[in-house]
């Protein structure tokens, strides 16, 4: 990738959709394999466990990290500069249809909400201290254990419905921003764009908050 490229504006936002988009994937399968709560313990487990056995986790792992890292720098510098350039050419503030979203106005800082976020969450649950369980004969750590055990605590349960919601509101923006930055649909594809987007934002978001909400009710 050409150093210019990287220095101009569409070349910094390129980049940080493509890994917004592969982030959003993460996060979709990431809820989805947390599910698994709701099946049982050994289930959620050896789901666990099956991915941390497998030697590409490392190169997952690795992506994952510079695909957070690029976002989020990307999304700095582009917030920054879209700052300056809007105090130089408008004096007065939109209002009606050219209002931008809540959503839209505050995605740095929802952005920056969540990436505290994911650092605790993986000083919560991937740096822990962890039980060990059996499962089928083979010795592995107690995720299901650690996670009942964090959400009998209202007060992470709280923290993690804020975080999830507002990261919501960020893929529910972000999906449709990102497809529409890399040219994937036309003006009159919009409207449906943006719908689709807020679903796939809500369904990420919604059955994140039902897993801390199902253990704190129910364990
Ligand atoms: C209720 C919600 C969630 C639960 C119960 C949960 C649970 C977990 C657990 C148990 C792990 C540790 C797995 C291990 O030790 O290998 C983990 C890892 C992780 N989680 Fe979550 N998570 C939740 C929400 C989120 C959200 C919203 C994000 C991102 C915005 C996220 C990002 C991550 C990342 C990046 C990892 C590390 C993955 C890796 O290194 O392979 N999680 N999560």
């Amino acid at each position: 990738m050409k150093f210019s490229y990287l220095k101009s504006t569409i070349g910094k936002k390129q980049v940080m959709a493509v890994a917004g988009l592969l982030l959003a994937g993460f996060v979709l399968t990431h809820m989805l394999g947390n599910m698994l709560l709701f099946v049982g313990a050994d289930m959620y487990n050896l789901y666990s466990y099956k991915l941390i056995s497998n030697p590409l986790i490392y190169l997952a792992e690795a992506g994952l990290v510079a695909f957070f890292l690029s976002h989020i720098v990307m999304g700095i510098v582009l917030s920054i500069r879209n700052k300056s350039s809007r105090q130089k050419s408008y004096a007065v503030a939109a209002s009606g249809e050219k209002k931008a979203s809540w959503s839209s106005r505050f995605m740095i800082h929802q952005g920056m909400v969540i990436a505290v976020f994911v650092v605790l969450h993986l000083l919560t649950f991937k740096f822990a201290d962890k039980q060990q369980t059996t499962v089928d004969g083979v010795v592995m750590d107690d995720l299901h254990q650690l996670v009942v055990d964090v959400f009998q605590s209202p007060v992470y349960v709280i923290g993690y419905v804020i975080a999830v919601g507002l990261l919501a509101f960020h893929l529910s923006h972000g999906v449709h921003s990102a497809l529409s930055t890399l040219g994937f649909y036309s003006e009159e594809k919009k409207s449906k764009i943006e719908c689709l987007s807020a679903i796939y934002g809500w369904v990420v978001g919604l059955g994140f908050m039902s897993q801390p909400i199902y253990v704190y009710l129910f364990y």
